[in-house]
């Protein structure tokens, strides 16, 4: 049986070191990190992830700015809205839940935030820093800086001679999570829905990521005896037997049978997902401790 990686113990350390920090960094030159939370129209899911977004930024001592926009907003309104944000000297981090309206240019927004302020690490300055091994001063997306330090935790800092495959391609997740794998010195593959066998292919992984959005896809007979798994997904699927109209989270592996192969593996909920969060505050207490001058803590 596999050992369990509990992401809301590592979680909560990552933000008591992000709460010292900003305790100290007030303390020393009265500057408090700030976040603007910005979210346009009604999503409940969306709207559930914004809101502890922002009481977790209010409960590291920061200054916590939300934006709640209707779904009919036009684009240059928004637009707007973040040249604002970009040049508040209050606001060190900006991020933009996605998805957005289907009448708005999500990558027009992105692009439109400061580098500087992109907490969220998906600007095209951060992206490029990443792909090119910049990580010391860019912003890393938080779920796979958050994964990353799941697996530092189970298999230190240095993945030297370790094969890695990421099942997903998105710019959010799957990229970025490749990125940093083969910075830690893994040998890695990306997988996706044209990958030919996919089974096979992820057998091969000492750390296995997956980053798809399918219910339960990764099956115990495709990971290999030992490995590392981190799953990403979270779904919500039909849960008839705990009653009528009733649902639950699973993630995209499909716990049961992988721990029953993996050496260590994330479940779902209390996985990657504290971990996300907890890397957005460490980001924005990073790009607040760059605006006042003073080194930031690594995590
Ligand atoms: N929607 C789902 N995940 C994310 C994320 O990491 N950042 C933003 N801005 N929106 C998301």
């Amino acid at each position: 049986m596999a050992d369990i990686i509990d992401g809301r113990k590592i979680g909560d350390e990552v933000v008591a070191t992000v709460k010292q920090a900003t305790a100290e960094l007030v303390a020393k030159t009265g500057v408090t990190p700030g976040l603007a939370v910005v979210i346009v129209g009604e999503d409940p899911a969306s709207q559930v992830y914004v809101s502890s977004k922002s009481k977790k930024a209010k409960e590291c001592g920061f200054h916590s700015a939300q934006h709640t926009l209707p779904a009919d907003t036009p684009q240059d309104v928004l637009l707007s809205l973040i040249a604002g944000l970009n040049v508040d000297p209050a606001i060190h981090g900006i991020l933009v839940q996605l998805p957005l309206p289907a009448h708005i240019d999500a990558g027009a927004v992105i692009q439109s935030i400061s580098p500087d302020k992109d907490v969220d690490g998906f600007h095209f300055v951060n992206v490029g820093k990443l792909g090119t091994g910049e990580t010391a001063t860019a912003f890393v997306p938080c779920t796979p800086a958050g994964s990353m330090l799941l697996i530092e935790r189970v298999r230190g800092k240095d993945l030297s001679g370790l094969t890695a495959v990421v099942v997903g391609r998105s710019n959010i997740v799957g990229k970025p999570m490749a990125n940093l794998l083969l910075a830690a010195n893994c040998t890695v593959t990306i997988a996706h829905s044209r990958t030919r066998d996919i089974a096979a292919l992820a057998r091969t992984a000492d750390i296995l990521v997956a980053a798809v959005g399918r219910p339960e896809m990764i099956k115990g007979d495709w990971v290999k005896p030992g490995a590392t798994v981190v799953d990403v997904g979270i779904n919500r699927i039909d849960a008839p037997e705990k009653g009528e109209g009733k649902t639950r989270l699973v993630g995209d592996v499909d716990f049961a049978t992988a721990s029953l192969h993996a050496g260590a593996i994330t479940p779902v909920p209390g996985g990657v997902g504290p971990m996300t969060i907890a890397m957005l505050m460490a980001n924005t207490l990073v790009s607040a401790c760059r605006a006042a001058g003073v080194a930031a803590p690594k995590f």
